[in-house]
């Protein structure tokens, strides 16, 4: 197993999407960490509901697989609403749009996934239709078009976003709420380790739950994949509680280190060291050297080498830390 499929959301047969939504929480109670989002939201949840109006617009960003469709998903549960979900590149052309659109009741939810790759001309319609309530669109061919003009339901928009800076300025703006997603503690990850183990019906120690948690690069996504792996590994062994020694034995495996570093960061930063002395390197020479797409780069990887101290930015580049330098074990000669 590469450690791209570690953090790639791949697609799924259908048990493991049995899996995956009985993994989702439905309800913010059960939704562990990200406090301070969890906290605004109940606030306006509960507003939103008291006045019987549908919710402001949300807008959700931050790394990948730390539970924006997943919240996304809870917002509208606690709203008591239905929830329809699509993805920025599905929405070709507006009138896929209107007839999403059209589906809603009355204070129901639009998850729009990947939000920032949404064609522009279908995102200036939705101007409108997250402002206004309405969307004016051409219909017929030839010489017989025309202008329609359609009402819509008051819905609320939640879009979800790895990149809010590729957002438009005109579409952020129309976001009333608009929650950043932060790389989770250990001890959140440690929850939800355990929560994800009891819903696999496995026991996993303590220690090895907190282990699990400390190598999972602060995403419930990667701590819920490792557990899988752990749990063959313990599985085959015949251990009845997947263990510290057993939890460790595996993650070594997969060449998850103790800092949570996959293959790939490590690659990165030692092809920064060995290449350019450490750096400042520009994203794109990063890209082009270690064979990953920028955009790779610059969502999955940086974000968390970045949060752990291990790179910096600066005016030229990314740098790379005497932290790291230290962690891979490398004598560290400049100055940080
Ligand atoms: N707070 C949480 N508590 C428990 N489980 C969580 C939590 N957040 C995420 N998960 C689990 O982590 C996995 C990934 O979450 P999700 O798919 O919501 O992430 P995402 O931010 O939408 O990722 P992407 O950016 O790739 O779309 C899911 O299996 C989900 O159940
Ligand atoms: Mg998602």
């Amino acid at each position: 197993m590469t450690d791209d499929r570690l953090l790639a959301q791949d697609n799924y047969d259908a048990d493991e999407e049995k899996l995956e939504l009985s993994l989702r929480p439905q309800f913010l109670s059960q939704y562990i960490g990200q406090t301070k989002v969890k906290e605004e939201m109940a606030i306006y949840i509960s507003a939103a509901k008291k006045r019987e109006e549908a919710l402001d617009h949300v807008l959700l960003y931050g790394p990948p697989g730390l539970g924006k469709t997943t919240l996304a998903m809870v917002i509208a549960n606690e709203l008591q609403v239905k929830i329809k979900s699509t993805s920025g590149p599905a929405i070709e052309k507006a009138g896929d749009l209107v007839a999403l659109l059209s589906e809603l009741d009355p204070g129901d939810v639009l998850f729009i996934d990947e939000i920032h790759r949404l064609p522009k001309a279908v995102e200036e319609v939705l101007y409108s239709a997250m402002e206004d309530f309405y969307i004016d669109i051409v219909v017929g061919q030839g010489q017989a078009t025309h202008p329609v003009h359609v009402p819509l339901p008051p819905f609320t928009l939640i879009g979800a976003t790895t990149r809010a800076g590729q957002l438009s300025a005109p579409l952020r703006d129309r976001f009333g709420i608009v929650e950043h997603m932060q790389f989770y503690d250990v001890s959140d990850l440690r929850k939800i380790v355990q929560r994800t183990a009891k819903v696999f019906d496995s026991e996993i120690d303590v220690s090895a739950a907190d282990e699990l948690a400390r190598r999972s690069r602060g995403t419930p996504r990667v701590s819920n994949r490792l557990l899988k792996r752990v749990r063959d590994f313990a599985e085959v062994k015949n251990e009845r509680k997947i263990s510290l020694e057993t939890t460790r034995e595996a993650l070594d495996k997969l060449q998850v280190d103790i800092e949570g570093l996959d293959q790939t960061d490590r690659r990165l930063l030692l092809m920064m060291i060995n290449n350019y002395h450490g750096g400042p390197v520009g994203i794109k020479a990063i890209a082009a050297n270690v064979g990953e797409d920028q955009e790779t780069i610059e969502e999955v990887y940086e974000p968390y080498l970045l949060q752990k101290g291990f790179i910096k930015r600066t005016q030229r580049g990314r740098a790379v830390t005497q932290k790291a330098y230290k962690h891979l074990g490398i004598d560290f000669l400049g100055e940080d």
